[in-house]
């Protein structure tokens, strides 16, 4: 019913909008005032972190951008290398684990079958496995060492939202926290990354501001063939998961390249009022940031539309943006928390724009617990 959709029109729509709320509820009772990172449920011992030498993560779908967001985060701080890997592909390929190895297995359901597989593999080799999930006492935490709730409540839509934001809050907990007790970052850096995160909330609250803006964008390009999405760092996570929404929820072709590798063979593709999204990270990052400032003029030469989403104040982009939307100024590594809720937005109401059901698509389970 409506009541139960909080007066939207789909469940998607409303847990879009819940996400602020859904990340400060994974923040909570997690931060101290003094910057410091309590995980009190965390069942590994500070010790038992200082050991590891090597963090696997392993995930499917939604879960598995979230995870290769982390990696850049996670190594970032804690100087751990974290190698990311599709559940279904890492079990089959024998992977090189042992005890000082901590495998994080995300999953929103804590059911799938494809992750399942792969942490008790990690087990079997003595790996130590951290779930993070977002169903209590489900499967995956269970069988796992250690467990961190993303606190996001139900998700009824298939398509990951609310839970891809809280499943890279968890992650970056969990670095924040291992940076925190291996001192691998200096104590006010770290805490300085956690008044950061404090903050996204309201950050996440301005992104949905986007909403208006993507809706009539969303109509104008309902009948278009095919969208690619272009990123770089962790633009490049969220270029990814924006087409998977894409293809789950409108059934349309859509194909995310890493900005970087354009040049190797995508730009091909690059036609006349062919719609590109391009995430432009901070300018804080300076290389980065023109580097894909000349990749937007490049497609845009090639009369490409270009779909710009870059932070608010950034002018660089104005002459090379058919649309320009705004993010909230925040750092590097945080802006997937609110790059991706425009092209959440984008995906549903593309998909409401050709007529079809956002909550339940076609041929997808929102938990798939077969092999
Ligand atoms: C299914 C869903 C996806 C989800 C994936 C992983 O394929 O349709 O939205 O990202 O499973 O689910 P999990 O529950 O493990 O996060």
């Amino acid at each position: 019913s409506a009541a139960e959709k909080g007066g939207h029109d789909y469940f998607m729509l409303k847990e879009i909008a819940e996400q602020p709320q859904a990340v400060a509820d994974t923040l909570l009772g997690r931060l101290t005032p003094r910057g410091q990172l309590r995980l009190d449920e965390m069942r590994l011992s500070d010790d038992e972190l200082r050991e590891i030498d090597k963090i696997i993560i392993i995930a499917c779908g939604s879960a598995f951008y979230a995870g290769l967001t982390a990696k850049y985060a996670i190594e970032h701080w804690t100087r751990i290398p974290c190698e990311v890997e599709l559940s279904s592909e890492f079990r089959y390929r024998d992977p090189i684990l042992n005890r000082s190895t901590l495998v994080i297995a995300i999953s929103q359901s804590g059911e799938t079958m494809d992750t399942l597989m792969a942490l008790r593999h990690a087990r079997e080799q003595r790996a130590r496995v951290l779930a993070i999930c977002n169903t209590n006492g489900s499967t995956i935490p269970r069988e796992s060492d250690a467990v961190l709730y993303t606190h996001a409540g139900p998700e009824v839509g298939v398509a990951a939202t609310k839970t891809f934001l809280t499943q890279v809050v968890a992650c970056y907990l969990i670095g924040l926290y291992l940076a925190q007790v291996r001192e691998s970052k200096f104590g006010d850096e770290v805490a300085a990354e956690v008044d950061q995160l404090d903050r996204m909330p309201q950050a996440v609250e301005q992104a949905l501001g986007t909403m208006e803006q993507i809706r009539s964008l969303a109509r104008e390009l309902a009948t278009a063939k095919s969208v690619l999405f272009i990123g770089r760092h962790v633009g490049y996570p969220v270029a990814l998961e924006g087409a998977l929404k894409l293809k789950e929820l409108a059934y349309m072709h859509a194909e995310a390249f890493a900005a970087g590798e354009l040049k190797h063979g995508p730009i091909a593709l690059i036609e006349e009022d062919l719609p590109v999204v391009v995430v432009v990270p901070p300018r804080g990052r300076d290389v980065l940031h023109d580097k894909i400032v000349s990749n937007v003029q490049e497609i845009r030469a090639r009369g490409a539309r270009t779909i710009v989403l870059a932070e608010e104040g950034d002018e660089s982009v104005t002459p090379y943006a058919d649309v320009l939307i705004s993010l909230p100024k925040v750092p590097t590594l945080l802006q997937p928390l609110v790059a991706t809720v425009p092209l959440q937005i984008f995906a549903c109401e593309l998909a409401m724009a050709r007529g079809n059901d956002v909550d339940q698509p076609r041929n997808l389970a929102k938990s798939v617990t077969v092999e």
